[in-house]
């Protein structure tokens, strides 16, 4: 089976983390996210893996290359956005069964073979895979008919107009039959969710929920904070990341429950204390804390700091002494001056 995976949108809301590299090869405890999803999609019979591409796709390819595990990585390129809509259209000449549609953005462990079995019993012609949580007032929720057909689409809707604690929002992982292309335009811009799957409602369309999944929305760094945690406290089951070397001093100290990459440097009596994930290639200086932070490869960080809750973006500089307490997220080459403060 194929999937088409899209891929195209810029992650305004990951800035500025997504300001020199695209969403899916944001690493993730040293691995780009996408290798994550296509190891899900791989345990679903995925063959082929189609990324509709539109932001930033010279780095995208470089970093996912042409395969995965033997999996075939095809790309299709948007020279502007289409929306997710325009983006499935843009796949057409690939989707000539039924075909996984999946938001390049989400990290669930989905049944797709389940929902796979339930869209042939229904002989669905699209069927959206639905995760029922309690705070659906931010996503697109999905009421369903007793049958599993789909009865409409709330955006963002108050616990008024549902009147429930608990509602289905749509997942991003679709089914789709190649006889739905036909009725999407070509070459427009529009959103999937909103122009097209409220025109399928009563011709065969219908909803999969699965409750008692891992499922997460990576659009914000502290989405992406949480996934990095969850792997690191074995909450989702699937780590990546192999045990690499990285030299320590005399002194340096990394807890269990962080991860440090390759050919990292850690100084005298430094501490990687809890939940941190460091890069490749950095460097961090003699008797530097580390506590729940993420810096990606190439980071330097000098003597004498305490860092706790930041998200360090790759080739960054922090110079001795400095002091951050607070969530924080430095973009690509920062740097940061000596005994600068942000926190307490
Ligand atoms: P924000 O700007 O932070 O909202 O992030 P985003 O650009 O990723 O948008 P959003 O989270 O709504 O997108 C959900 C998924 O659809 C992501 O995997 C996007 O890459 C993808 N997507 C959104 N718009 C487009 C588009 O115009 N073309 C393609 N190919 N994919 C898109």
């Amino acid at each position: 089976m194929k999937a088409v995976i899209l891929v195209g949108g810029e992650g305004t809301r990951l800035r500025p983390i997504s300001l020199m590299m695209p969403k899916p090869v944001v690493p993730i405890l040293n691995v780009p996210l996408m290798f994550y999803i296509l190891e899900w999609l791989k345990k679903h019979g995925v063959d082929e893996a189609i990324m509709v591409a539109c932001y930033l796709p010279e780095k995208l390819k470089k970093v996912l290359k042409n395969s995965y595990k033997g999996m075939k990585i095809t790309y299709i390129y948007e020279d502007t956005p289409l929306g997710t809509g325009g983006a499935i259209k843009r796949a057409q000449q690939y989707m000539k069964g039924t075909t996984v549609v999946i938001n390049g953005d989400i990290i669930t462990d989905f049944n797709i073979t389940r929902m796979f079995k339930f869209h042939k019993e229904k002989k669905s012609r699209a069927t959206v895979g639905l995760y029922p949580v309690g705070n659906y007032s931010a996503f697109g929720v999905v009421d369903k008919n007793a049958d599993g057909s789909i009865k409409r689409f709330l955006e963002k809707p108050s616990r008024e107009e549902i009147g429930t604690a608990k509602a289905n929002i749509n997942a991003g992982v679709y089914l789709l039959e190649p006889e739905v292309l036909n009725i999407m335009d070509k070459g427009l811009r529009y959103s999937v969710e909103r122009d097209v799957f409220p025109k399928l409602v009563g011709t065969g369309f219908f909803g999969f929920d699965q409750e008692d999944i891992y499922w997460l929305d990576l659009g914000t760094p502290e989405r992406l904070r949480k996934f990095s945690t969850d792997i690191l406290e074995k909450n989702y089951p699937l780590i990546l990341t192999k045990k690499e070397k990285y030299s320590k001093e005399k002194g340096a100290k990394v807890l269990k429950s962080s991860l440090v990459g390759k050919g990292t440097k850690l100084g005298k009596n430094s501490l990687v204390g809890m939940l941190n994930v460091i890069g490749n290639n950095c460097e961090i200086g003699e008797n530097t804390v580390l506590e729940n932070c993420i810096l990606f490869d190439n980071v330097k960080v000098g003597k004498g700091c305490v860092l706790k809750n930041s998200i360090i973006c790759s080739a960054s500089e922090i110079m001795d002494n400095v002091q951050i307490s607070k969530t924080t997220v430095l973009g690509p080459g920062s740097i940061i001056a000596q005994y600068s403060k942000a926190g307490d």
